[in-house]
């Protein structure tokens, strides 16, 4: 039986409970009939022109190693043809990896000597598509052969949501709070868990993890700086990935700026229009400032990249494109060259808190699938670029 909502003469705090109860419920009966039957998410395999991309092969070589016998049969073949499941994905690359001369060629994370890579998407501009654009991020690096951790500093747990985790179902494990708290924080191995992705684990979050904020506000003990909290439980895990995805929250509060000391690399997702263009000038004008009162405080900052990424490209807006064009104008290559295509591919898959790489083509309109992979695909790609340089490979 539905409960009647509350009157208006009810107390706030009643009525606000209330409200977040029915909604978590509601929430809690479409997210299990979205994945049923068990509540895990899984991911879909991969047809064989998709696993030759994936590892920058033919099919002509795909089917060449096969026969030679270098790597196994994937375990589904329906009518004579093959579908990989990631984790086989993976493990072909290995064995490639073991295989070639190029090294690198397949397994193409960092080497000896090469930092990793800490990305961070940050804008105080609610809903400018940072934790969609992390999560396909994340999913085409872990998809290229990279070991991907993603850390949630939102307490919203959006990315966290989309990792297949739902903090609105009975989520009580460790989560970022826990390793970055003052008092007696768990070693931050504790709280990293795996992802159905291989090649991709998480650092979830709730809404405790807003902790932060207030312990943060209180803290005055000059030993534990509050900035130096993220960078120190990265720095516990460093080897154990090649790049490291921080999604933030729409503030430029304690765990933003926390993470921006820990970033080597930053992205702004910007969606654009003119009140989210003046809104990220003033977010990037107090994040100058509080990258100043960090840099003061002793700990250097230095950005391997600092760019603009523009989301919800919308190719036939002419505003938005006078927008774009006029950023690029101003601020030239801080502008990425690839956008986020504004696409309802995209939406429709992040309702089911999927990215695009985990929808099936057929299921979609063919056009509009692929414009929207294209663009991801891009977007990913210049990353994948701009990591490689900051390797100096390039
Ligand atoms: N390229 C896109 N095409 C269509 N819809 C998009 C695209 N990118 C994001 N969206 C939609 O915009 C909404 C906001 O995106 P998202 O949650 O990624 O933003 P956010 O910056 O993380 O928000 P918040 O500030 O609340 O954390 C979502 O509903 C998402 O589905
Ligand atoms: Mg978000």
């Amino acid at each position: 039986m539905i409960p009647a909502t509350p009157s208006i003469t009810d107390r706030p705090s009643e009525l606000a409970t209330d409200i977040s109860e029915r909604l978590n419920r509601a929430i809690r009966e479409h997210l299990l009939s979205a994945f049923a039957p068990d509540n895990t998410k899984s991911l879909r395999p991969f047809s064989a022109p998709e696993a030759a991309e994936l590892l920058g092969v033919s099919g002509q070589f795909m089917r060449k190693v096969h026969g030679e016998g270098t790597i196994p049969e994937p375990k589904d073949v329906r009518a004579g043809r093959r579908y990989y499941s990631a984790h086989e994905l993976w493990e072909a690359r290995q064995i490639l990896e073991k295989a070639s001369r190029t090294k690198g060629r397949y397994v193409p994370g960092r080497k000896e000597g090469e930092r990793l890579q800490v990305w961070q998407l940050m804008n105080f501009k609610g809903g400018s598509s940072k934790s969609t654009s992390t999560i396909h991020l994340a999913h085409y690096l872990a998809l290229h052969g990279y070991r991907v951790l993603v850390v949630d500093l939102d307490p919203q747990g959006s990315l966290t949501s989309m990792c297949g985790i739902n903090p609105e179902i009975e989520f009580d494990g460790l989560t970022v709070y826990d390793a970055i708290r003052y008092d007696d924080p768990v070693p931050f191995s504790d709280v990293i868990m795996p992802t159905y992705f291989p090649g991709l684990s998480l650092a979830p979050s709730r809404l405790l993890l807003s902790e932060f904020e207030t312990e943060s506000a209180v803290n005055s003990n000059p030993d534990q700086p509050f900035f130096l909290r993220i960078r120190n439980a990265l720095a516990q895990v460093e080897d154990q990935y090649d790049i490291v995805l921080m999604d933030s929250p729409p503030q430029l509060g304690f765990l933003t700026i926390s993470g921006m000391a820990a970033a080597t690399s930053l992205i702004v997702p910007l969606t654009p229009s003119m009140l989210d263009v003046s809104s990220t000038a003033q977010f990037l004008e107090l994040a100058g400032a509080y990258m100043g009162v960090i840099e003061d405080a002793g700990a250097a900052l230095q950005y391997d990249h600092f760019k603009f990424l523009i989301t919800r490209d919308e190719p036939t807006d002419v505003p938005s494109q006078q927008l774009t064009s006029f950023m690029r104008a101003l601020f030239m290559d801080r502008v990425m060259a690839a956008t986020a295509l504004k696409s309802t591919a995209i939406s429709d898959a992040t309702m089911l808190k999927q990215s695009i790489y985990e929808v099936v083509r057929s299921e979609m309109t063919r056009a509009t699938y692929d414009r929207a992979k294209q663009s991801m695909d891009a977007v990913g790609s210049e990353v994948e670029a701009m990591i490689h340089q900051a390797w100096g490979r390039s």
